[in-house]
Formats: C-alpha cells, structure tokens, sequence
C-alpha cells in the first residue's frame, strides 16, 4: 500500500504543471538512408527545428541520416519493433512488408510533372494509401517528393538494345524489377548505402536514381554516362511508429502535425531546386557524360516500359494504375 501511495505521489509529481520542463523529453528518433544534403535529408532537419521549437522542448527530434542507424529494410523493421520512431522510405520499399500499392509510383512514364504527382498524392487516392500502413504498425503522416531518375552505366544508354545484359541495382520493388526485365538487363536488390561501391567495383553496370542521390552519394565519380531519360519518379511516405504517435499525448501530437505540415511544404518546395542544383554540381565536376536522348530514343525507352502497365496490374492493383493515370493526367506544371 505505501509502495502504491509512493507510485501516485511520484505521478502527481511528475504531472505537476511547472515540473513537466524538468522531465526528460519525448525522444523521437528520425532515421533515413540519404546524406543530409538532399530533400528528404532537409526535410528531416527542417521538421526537427519545428517539432523542437512547437513542443517547446518536449520532443527532442535526433535525425540520423546516410544510413547510419540502419539500412533500407532494416529501418522498416526497426520502426515497427520501436527501435526508432519515423522514417521516410522511398515508396519502392514497402513492398517487401507487405503493401504492394505504392509500386504504382515505380511505373515509369507515368507521371509527367511534379503537378501531376500532387494531385494524386493529396487527394483522395493518396490519402487512401497512407491509411493501408496502418494495419502494418506505423501510420502514414505526409508524402515528401525527391525528383525524376535517370539512368546510368559505364556504357552510353540510348535505347532499349543498350541496356541488353547489363545488371541494374534496383530498390526493392517489383516494378522495378519488371522495368528492367522488359530491357534486356539483370536487376540486383541492393541497400542505398550499397551502391556507391558496388559500382566502383563492377557489381552492377548500372543504376537508375536522381540527381540529387547521384550526387552526393558521389555515383556519377563511378559511372561513365547518364542519360537524362526522367523515366520515373522517386518520393517518400513519412511514417511514425502507430504506437508511439498514439501513445503521445494530444496536445503534443498536434505541435508535431504541425511541424510535419509545413516541413512537407518545405520538402516539396524546395526538391526540384535540389535536383537542379545537384545536376548542375556533376555536369561542373565532368565525371560522368551527360546524354540527352532524342525524342525518338524517348519514345522507343517508353514503347519498351509500356508492357509494364497489363503486366504489373495484378501486383499493384489495375483500378489503383487507371485511377492514378486518369487523376494525372492533362496536369500541368
Ligand atoms: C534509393 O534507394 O535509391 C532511394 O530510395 C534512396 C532514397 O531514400 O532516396
């Protein structure tokens, strides 16, 4: 009974108004693969300011980027288990737990702009996907943009033949797997932290990601040629840990809605500057050598992908490709 007494008097201690800024702080642990030089590594800088300065202190935001907490499929793990408690995986990525869905952002040519992809993402499709997380433990907070890909190797990429043959790494996605598959070429699943030396040592020819990564994962030190194809698309789903951002208490969860709100206005904003810039930094160092494909070599690229669409629909849902096609299209910048 004393011990019990002690218990309540220690809580109603610790819930006393003007004690609550001496209680350690709600530590969320925000861990992702990318440097911090990128959008979404700026975007988790930028949401750690807000989160900080709107909780007033009462959430301390740690970001641990470049993978050094975790890998890829590890930090889904880890966030499901706790261990951290936001991540923003690439929507490739959650294939392998179980949520095929957001592959549908992996069809290449399907998105013209970063117009076109906002209007899926915040409306009512966009917002139905998030709510498919929730039955996997984390809850989907905001979609966070990083650019178009393009495509690289040792060897100058034109048009499909050029790709006969070659090993890719791809993200974990289905899609990808498929894309690559339809060109003639051999796609290899790796790690993000992994490429960098798996192209210096002729693991794979190849890969495909964005300016931005390319850049400062240094890729373009290791890779001959690029070609500025914009095939496809690569952007992030915020996720928290479901338990963790239920358990907070309300007013604390909304000063972190908050915060997310306007860091994804700020990721979103400031993404295509990034890419743009990161581009420009590559064709400044001359490492790798640009190609710009011709509108023909386009179209032959996009005539050998498109198979993709009939074959991939009973993966990540036919109704879910022609409602993201319909929504899409006729957007403009
Ligand atoms: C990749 O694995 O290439 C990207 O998804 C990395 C990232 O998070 O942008």
């Amino acid at each position: 009974m004393r011990k019990l007494l002690l218990a309540v008097a220690a809580a109603a201690l610790i819930a006393a108004p003007g004690i609550a800024s001496a209680q350690a702080p709600i530590v969320l642990k925000f861990s992702h693969v990318v440097a911090p030089n990128t959008p979404k590594g700026k975007g988790a800088e930028h949401f750690k300011v807000l989160a900080e300065k709107y909780t007033n202190g009462k959430v301390k935001v740690e970001v641990y980027h470049n993978s050094t907490l975790y890998k890829d499929k590890e930090e889904l793990e880890a966030l499901q288990l706790g261990a951290v408690q936001m991540l923003a995986p690439s929507n490739s990525k959650f294939g392998p737990i179980g949520i095929k869905d957001f592959e549908v952002f992996d069809l290449p040519f399907l998105l013209p702009n970063l117009a076109s992809l906002r209007k899926v993402t915040e409306g009512p499709i966009g917002k139905k996907m998030l709510t498919l997380l929730d039955s996997k433990g984390m809850v989907g907070l905001a979609y966070w943009d990083n650019g178009f890909k393009q495509m690289s190797a040792n060897k100058p990429l034109h048009v499909p033949a050029d790709y006969k043959g070659l090993k890719f790494r791809i993200q974990s996605s289905k899609v990808l797997e498929a894309q690559f598959r339809l060109l003639g070429a051999t796609p290899q699943v790796m790690a993000f932290s992994e490429v960098y030396q798996a192209l210096q040592t002729g693991v794979v020819d190849g890969q495909e990601n964005t300016p931005s990564n390319m850049y400062t994962q240094k890729m373009d030190e290791v890779q001959k040629f690029t070609t500025l194809t914009n095939h496809g698309y690569i952007g992030y789903v915020v996720v928290v840990n479901k338990k963790f951002w239920e358990g907070l208490p309300a007013d604390i969860r909304g000063q972190l809605t908050k915060a997310m709100d306007e860091s994804t206005a700020f990721a979103n904003k400031t993404s295509a500057q990034e890419n743009d810039e990161a581009l420009a930094d590559m064709k400044k160092n001359g490492k790798t050598t640009f190609i710009v494909p011709t509108p023909a070599e386009m179209a032959a690229m996009q005539k050998a992908m498109e198979p993709l669409y009939n074959d991939m629909a009973s993966r990540v849902g036919k109704q879910l490709i022609d409602d993201v096609r319909k929504t899409a299209q006729g957007v403009t910048n």
